[in-house]
Order: structure tokens, then C-alpha cells, then sequence
């Protein structure tokens, strides 16, 4: 899949796989071939998973690391693709296997994932950021998500409000209750 490169016999994990990119990351790291670890934020979130050939796990409760080590029976995850960061983002990227492949997308948790120097030279982690203005080609990859889309490879999973209530989509998404992408209708 892209820069993460991911591929058959990967472990991939997804915080904020609720949302409008996670949902669709951990869909396509299945389609690549690699188990998917899916984090939600809070029970009322878990459907947000489900159907889907993913381990989901509750990020809001105890131990919830020690769970997706439980759930990989002492596997240790390769990929972590990343738009949460702060605690959850750093927790992972601990338990990556040695090599493992970080890739920062965001930080809707108000901290980009901290990386240091021993993560890469002991970890052997790569580290990389995808950033929407730095990415080549960003038309190709646009249709080619909408291509998934349309042919059924991800379920698109998406929290509509009318447009003349945008108040209502943001306070959804402040209080972190959106689920899939937020979207405006008229
Ligand atoms: N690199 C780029 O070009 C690019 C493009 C678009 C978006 N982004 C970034 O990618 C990230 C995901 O975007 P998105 O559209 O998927 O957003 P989204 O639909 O709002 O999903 C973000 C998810 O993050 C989780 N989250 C965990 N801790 C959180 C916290 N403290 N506060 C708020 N949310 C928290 C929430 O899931 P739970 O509550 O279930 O944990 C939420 O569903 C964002 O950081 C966004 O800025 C980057």
C-alpha cells in the first residue's frame, strides 16, 4: 500500500480507525493481504468496525495495548499508519517489531506521535510523514481511492449533516463523536 509498503504477513495498526481515514486504512491494509488492528475510541464507536476482518480494539480502555498483544498471540505489529499521535501514537509505535514502519498522517489527539533517535537507530524504525501538500501526484492517488471505493474494496463510512447545521458537524467532531468522514449535504 503506497509509502507504508505494506504487504502479505503484515500487522497493521490503525488508531482512530472510527474515523473517515481509518476506517478506510484498515480496509485496505486487509485488501494488501496484512491483519488489521483497528482503535476506537469508546463503546459507542465499536460499530464502526464491525463487518469489517479486523481486530478492533477500545483505545479508551485499560491495558488496551497489552489487548492488541493478547489479540496478535505475542506477534508484534509492522506498520503503524498514524493520524492520532499523543499517547495512543507513541504506546504503538513502542510495540512495533524491530524494522517496523511508522507512517504520520495527523494528530487529532493534539500531538503528533514523539519519534526519537533510539526508536530509529535501536527500533530500526522507518519514520515518514504524508502530509495532503507534499504528496506527489495527488490527483492519480484521488482516483484511485475513489476507484476503491466504487468497486467495493472499502466501505465508505460517512456522518452527514445539512449544510445549514454545519455547527452540528463540528461540535460532533470537538466532542469526538463523528464516525467515518464527516460530511455536509445541502
Ligand atoms: N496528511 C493529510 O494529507 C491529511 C489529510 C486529511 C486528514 N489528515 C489528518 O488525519 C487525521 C484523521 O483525519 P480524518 O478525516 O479521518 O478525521 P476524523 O474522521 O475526525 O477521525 C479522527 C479520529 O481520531 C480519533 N481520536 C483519537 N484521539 C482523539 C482526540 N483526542 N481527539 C479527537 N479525535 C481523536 C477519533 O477516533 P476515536 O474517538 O474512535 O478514537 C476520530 O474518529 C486528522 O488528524 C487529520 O487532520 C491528514
Amino acid at each position: 500500500m503506497g509509502a507504508a509498503q505494506i504487504g502479505k504477513g503484515d500487522i497493521v495498526v490503525v488508531p482512530g480507525a472510527s474515523g473517515g481515514l481509518g476506517n478506510q486504512l484498515v480496509q485496505l491494509a486487509v485488501a494488501e493481504g496484512s491483519r488489521a488492528v483497528g482503535l476506537y475510541g469508546g463503546e459507542r464507536k465499536k460499530d464502526t468496525l464491525s463487518g469489517l476482518d479486523v481486530i478492533a480494539i477500545d483505545s479508551t480502555e485499560p491495558e488496551w495495548a497489552k489487548r492488541i498483544s493478547d489479540s496478535l498471540n505475542g506477534d508484534a505489529p509492522t506498520h503503524l499508519l498514524d493520524g492520532v499521535g499523543g499517547e495512543v501514537g507513541r504506546e504503538v509505535l513502542e510495540s512495533l517489531a524491530m524494522g517496523g514502519r511508522v507512517v504520520i498522517f495527523g494528530w487529532s489527539s493534539g500531538e503528533a506521535t514523539r519519534v526519537t533517535n533510539k526508536d530509529i537507530l535501536s527500533g530500526g524504525l522507518t519514520v515518514s510523514s504524508l502530509l495532503g501538500t507534499r504528496i506527489d501526484d495527488i490527483r492519480t492517488l484521488e482516483s484511485r481511492a475513489l476507484q476503491t471505493a466504487a468497486d467495493g474494496t472499502v466501505r465508505v463510512l460517512v456522518d452527514e449533516y445539512p449544510l445549514a447545521e454545519a455547527w452540528r458537524a463540528h461540535e460532533a467532531i470537538e466532542q469526538r463523536r463523528s464516525k467515518g468522514k464527516v460530511v455536509l449535504v445541502t
